[in-house]
């Protein structure tokens, strides 16, 4: 924001109370903290969290190699849009809780994850991650706004929030959120009894430098560490039904196998399913093009308009023209036609690093803060700086 100039004139007056509203609502914007910032999901986030409405980047933290410095020398910038001018000269803090805010965006390994996480939740943080490590523990929700949103409510069973406030949200797998925006629909009105799916992973999907070039080009690798596991067991909580203090997964069988491919971003996967009750193919495309959830009823900024969609092109989807669909965050399915095995198939598209990872976890701290979560209770201004039921002071900045 440009410099105030004071001015006696009653139209200089009038300016400058607008140069001072508009600083009230900048500061009023919640200041968060991404954990993992230099890797291909940090900078996911850095770049979806710039002109953001209601979180402000103030902390960037990533490992010992790159803490001390000026972020844009620190990170091995991927992205087409430049480094916003204001974070480039951030340095980059230590990956501790002193000094960090109290809203952290977490884009770290699994095996960081799984120390540092509790640790942050612990100091009376809400981490919002895209890690696997705590994804499937009881008492963590892992939610898609569209599918779950109630299974927030497991916040309250979590030992971080009674002692400090602070607790941890996760999303799910890249490739298990673009099926389960296809699945979601489908489940709810035909319950599902069997999936299997075949993925053709982005080789962002691996994180910076991830794979090398010689391995990838012109090849197919069929192996992801841990993420076939992932896909199966992430997909069945995410439409498992909330019982108390856990979640019951969703009771169909699911197979998944997972390719690595020479795409730059987006998962392409091949589905086939088979249904309790019969589905016709107009009603199949129904679900899916009415699909909406309350991230567009409550008009979260970074909701698509429409979460799921279908094209009737035979060729379609393909990651070159449709993985920026809804600025990433739309899934296109495509090619529905019957299975002579299950009863349907389809192709699912979904973007890795926006829906699959640092959108997915800006929709759910989106979610979070309309439900109070985040220091204030509701949309809109902000009221008083409490952190749900749980009491952090002073989130806002
Ligand atoms: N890429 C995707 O499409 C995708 C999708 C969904 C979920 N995820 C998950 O998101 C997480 C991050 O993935 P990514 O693709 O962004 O990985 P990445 O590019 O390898 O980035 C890893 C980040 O972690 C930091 N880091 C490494 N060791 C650390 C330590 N000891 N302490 C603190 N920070 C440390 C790195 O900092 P330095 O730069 O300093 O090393 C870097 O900022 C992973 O759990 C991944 O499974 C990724």
């Amino acid at each position: 924001m440009g410099h105030a100039t004071i001015s006696c004139s009653p139209k200089g007056r009038v300016s400058l109370a607008v140069v001072k509203f508009n600083y009230l609502l900048m500061s009023a914007k919640i200041p968060v903290g991404i954990l993992g910032a230099t890797g291909i999901v940090g900078q996911r986030f850095i770049q979806m969290l710039e002109h953001h409405p209601w979180f402000e980047v103030a902390w960037l933290a990533a490992s010992d190699r790159s803490e001390g410095k000026p972020y844009a020398e620190a990170a091995c910038w991927r992205l087409k849009t430049a480094i916003p001018p204001r974070i480039a000269g951030m340095r980059v803090s230590a990956a501790t809780p002193d000094g960090a805010p109290k809203v952290i965006f977490a884009a770290l390994d699994a095996s960081i994850a799984a120390e540092m996480e509790p640790r942050f939740a612990e100091a009376g943080c809400a981490v919002i991650t895209n890690s696997s490590a705590l994804r499937m523990a009881k008492d963590v929700p892992l939610v898609i706004p569209e599918v779950n949103p109630d299974h927030t409510k497991l916040i309250e069973c979590q030992s971080w929030r009674r002692k400090s406030g602070g607790f941890v949200v996760t999303n799910s797998n890249c490739s298990a959120m673009g099926l389960v925006l296809a699945l979601a629909p489908l489940h709810k009105r035909f319950e599902l009894e069997t999936v299997m799916a075949v993925t053709m992973q982005a080789v962002s999907g691996a994180g910076y430098p991830g794979v090398a070039s010689l391995d990838i080009l012109g090849n197919v690798i069929p192996y992801i560490a841990k993420e076939e596991e992932k896909m199966e067991e992430e997909t069945r909580k995410l439409l498992g039904t909330l019982n108390g203090a856990g979640v019951v997964l969703a009771p169909f069988k699911m197979s998944a196998q997972c390719n690595r491919v020479a795409v730059e971003d987006g998962h392409t996967e091949s589905v086939s399913v088979k249904f309790k009750k019969k589905a016709e193919a107009v009603e199949i495309v129904d679900a899916w093009t009415t699909f909406r959830g309350v991230a567009q009823a409550k008009k979260l900024p970074s909701a698509p308009d429409v979460p799921v969609r279908y094209l009737e092109l035979s060729d379609r989807p393909q990651p070159r023209f449709d993985v920026d669909s809804g600025n990433g965050m739309t899934t296109t399915v495509g090619r529905l036609r019957p299975c002579a095995v299950l009863d349907w198939k389809f192709t699912v598209l979904s973007h890795n690093t926006i829906r699959g990872a640092a959108g997915a976890a800006l929709l759910n701290a989106e979610l979070l803060k309309v439900e109070g979560y985040l220091g204030f209770p509701t949309e809109g201004a902000p009221s008083f700086p409490s952190f749900g039921k749980g009491g952090i002071p002073q989130l806002n900045g």
